[in-house]
């Protein structure tokens, strides 16, 4: 009979921990903040990244294929998001030392798609306890209850989150976005504008919406220097130089 009450409790406890509910961390929320060890020595997140411009993104495993695409991918890439004022953070739920000799084995034996003795500068978290995977809402039971989802956040230099993108284990993520994504953010705030679907450095811009009858109406009738579709959609031009004069010199 006490097998059996046993048995049972342990059995809810399996249930419970397989319906785990982990928080995820919402665009316009603080990025909760952690210390980790990570490959670069230990860091405090946010607080040590002020003033930047951050992706924080996990990856499911050490040692694996798609990943280290995605590492030597990045680490070719990393001056080129720096120059945009952005670091790059990366985290699995490996140890620091699976980390150490991954990143060594990249930069020592892999040779993918040109890029050979790529060294990974950014930092690599170790997160055993998958305490910032679980804070960050990196841990999708459906799909793997062992290993982070390839997650990405991109925070800026106030601490706040900007832009969330998940992606599953099978799927490497497209690193030309992720940029368009840093660049859209940035451009986004400093004209006061907003971006339409696919935009990119030069293409126009969203202009804030008419607020007020007349507004709308001066619009319609051509008295602004935009291109409107209807009263609730207008563009106007914003050459590439200037985007990127200013984000990039910032
Ligand atoms: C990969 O990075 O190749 C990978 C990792 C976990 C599951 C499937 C693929």
């Amino acid at each position: 009979m006490r097998g059996r009450k046993i048995f049972s409790i342990n059995f809810k406890i399996k249930k419970m921990e397989e319906n785990q509910v982990f928080a995820m961390p919402r665009i316009g929320d603080k990025a909760p903040e952690f210390k980790a060890v990570t490959t670069q020595g230990e860091i405090n997140f946010p607080a040590d990244y002020k003033g930047s411009w951050v992706i924080l993104f996990s990856h499911p495993a050490d040692f694996t294929p798609v990943c280290t695409s995605e590492f030597m991918t990045f680490a070719s890439l990393e001056s080129k998001f720096n120059e945009a004022n952005c670091k790059l953070v990366g985290l699995s739920v490996d140890g620091l030392y699976s980390h150490i000799a991954w990143l060594r084995t990249i930069k020592e034996k892999i040779e993918y798609k040109g890029m050979k003795n790529v060294e990974v500068t950014f930092p690599l978290i170790e997160d055993i306890t998958m305490e910032v995977a679980k804070k960050y809402g990196m841990m999708m039971p459906g799909e793997s209850n062992t290993k982070a989802v390839r997650a990405v956040f991109v925070i800026d230099p106030a601490g706040v989150i900007r832009t969330i993108i998940y992606y599953p284990l099978s799927l490497g993520r497209n690193f030309d976005e992720l940029y368009r994504v840093v660049i859209a953010l940035q451009t986004a705030d400093e004209f006061k504008i907003a971006t339409p679907a696919d935009w990119r450095p030069g293409d126009d811009v969203i202009v804030p919406p008419a607020g007020s009858c007349g507004v709308a109406k001066d619009r319609m009738e051509g008295k602004e220097d935009m291109k409107c579709y209807d009263w609730f959609f207008c563009t106007k031009k914003l050459d590439k130089d200037t985007v990127l004069d200013r984000i990039l010199k910032k």
